[in-house]
């Protein structure tokens, strides 16, 4: 037996609903709480499978953890150990994150490389690359990183390729705690990266220029610990826009800061829908077939690849012919397979897909392959005709907070459905 999610697709969507606290924000900011020597108290913070997996990471370093009504506390006096296992990483890609916090508090750890997934290589050499410009000695064998630091990391000036959000927090972290001052150049910009400094800085850090390409840490001896509230999830709150908009209706997301969200409103306005934002909310009337469009992934403040496969689920319903572009992850495109057993006609070449839009999709079983992917399909079901089954929910878990209790007030017909094993074999998935 199985769980899937059962959508009945065709319905406008209409109402309000409060965006969660953001999942990529919370990831980064626990493993931070590593580097804190005093309690901290974490409010907003979504109940998604990646939180709890990262609670239970915190706890096998010696962490005293507690998470209730979206609050967490956590308490790490001290480290208790220094590695992070194989099967940690391989279920939590941030996992990897505590590589910093445990180098730059406890002088040592042991992490296993996280590898590639369905969206992509996903190397990790800036990550190690930065910190052995901060003094840590860096071995990498049998898949486990082994990184020391005895007397402590050092500030350095670090140049980033690409300015890789991941790499960044591992910097923010392991600077805050180092010997003098860390530059920062060719960072990431995402709000996220923004969070994380924030909370550095809540715990007594010293952080400035987070949100540019250019970062300055000034290392402390230690970080005491801080009261933090999260941002509003920005992926999450344009996965419902994005369903609003190929659904058609009138939706507004509140808890989310409008400009986290760019560029999307300018190309859901480009798409023929009404936008108006407001301080911490955003509202869009959609007729439901869009224009077509033509858009590019790339770092923030660019179109976010997270934001892709939830566009062109919109996308394969547009009157004409769009292009998007995948340019931060070479495998993004595991959703089209899935949409096109809907109906989509999309074709993909290099890292160009090409979506012709077509007047319906129609309801199909599918199966979910990463969180955006699911949450493309959820997309696309809301939108088809007649009942679609999406199946392999467990990754929709890890991003989305009550998914069902969102969509059904907005007026889907969308629920959780338990399976035997023989439906699973008749439906071909
Ligand atoms: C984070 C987000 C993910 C988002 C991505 C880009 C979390 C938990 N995950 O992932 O949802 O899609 O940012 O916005 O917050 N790269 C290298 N070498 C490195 C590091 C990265 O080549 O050392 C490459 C990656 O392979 C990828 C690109 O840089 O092609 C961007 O990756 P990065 O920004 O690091 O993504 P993540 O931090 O893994």
């Amino acid at each position: 037996m199985f769980d899937f999610i059962e959508i009945s697709g065709g319905r406008e969507l209409s109402g309000e609903i409060l965006a969660s606290g953001a999942k990529n924000a919370a990831l980064p900011v626990l493993c931070a709480t590593l580097l804190c020597s005093e309690p901290v108290k974490i409010t907003n913070v979504p109940n998604l499978e990646d939180v709890n997996l990262c609670l239970r990471l915190l706890d096998t370093f010696g962490a005293e953890t507690g998470f209730n009504n979206g609050i967490v506390e956590v308490s790490v006096p001290s480290l208790k150990a220094a590695e992070a296992s194989y099967s940690l990483v391989k279920a939590l890609r941030a996992s990897f994150w505590v590589l910093a916090p445990l180098l730059s508090r406890g002088g040592a750890a042991r992490v296993a490389l996280p590898g590639g997934d369905i969206i992509g290589a996903r190397p990790v050499d800036m990550h190690l690359e930065a910190l052995g410009k901060m003094g840590a000695e860096i071995k990498v064998k049998n898949g486990v990183v082994f990184a020391t630091a005895a007397s402590g990391l050092k500030g350095a000036e670090i140049n980033f390729r690409f300015p890789s959000v991941g790499a960044t927090h591992q910097v923010l972290m392991a600077a805050s705690l180092a010997r003098g001052t860390t530059l920062l150049k060719g960072a990431a910009r995402e709000p996220e990266v923004v969070a994380l400094a924030d909370f550095i800085n809540a715990a007594g850090g010293d952080i400035e220029g987070a949100g540019s390409d250019t970062i300055v840490i000034r290392g402390k001896e230690e970080l005491a610990g801080a009261n933090f509230s999260l941002i509003g999830d920005r992926i999450e709150a344009a996965t419902y826009l994005l369903a609003a908009a190929a659904s058609g209706g009138c939706v507004t997301v509140a808890g989310v800061n409008p400009l986290h969200l760019r560029p999307l409103p300018d190309i859901l306005l480009q798409a023929g829908c009404d936008i108006a934002v407001g301080r911490d909310k955003i509202t869009i009337s959609s007729q439901r077939r869009l224009k077509p469009l033509k858009v590019t992934t790339a770092p923030y403040p660019g179109f976010a690849t997270d934001m892709q496969a939830l566009l062109m689920a919109a996308l394969t319903i547009a009157d004409g012919v769009s292009v998007i572009e995948e340019t931060v992850f070479e495998g993004r495109f595991g959703h089209v397979a899935e949409l096109c057993r809907m109906g989509a006609n999309i074709s993909v070449r290099d890292q160009v897909a090409t979506i012709t839009g077509v007047e319906c999709l129609s309801a199909a079983p599918v199966e979910a392959l990463d969180i955006r992917a699911g949450a493309a399909l959820v997309i696309a079901a809301l939108a088809a005709e007649g009942t679609s089954r999406i199946y392999e929910i467990q990754h929709l878990r890890r991003g989305y907070e009550r998914l069902e209790e969102k969509f059904s007030s907005l007026g889907a017909l969308i629920g959780k459905r338990l399976s035997d094993p023989e439906d699973y074999l008749l439906t071909g998935c």
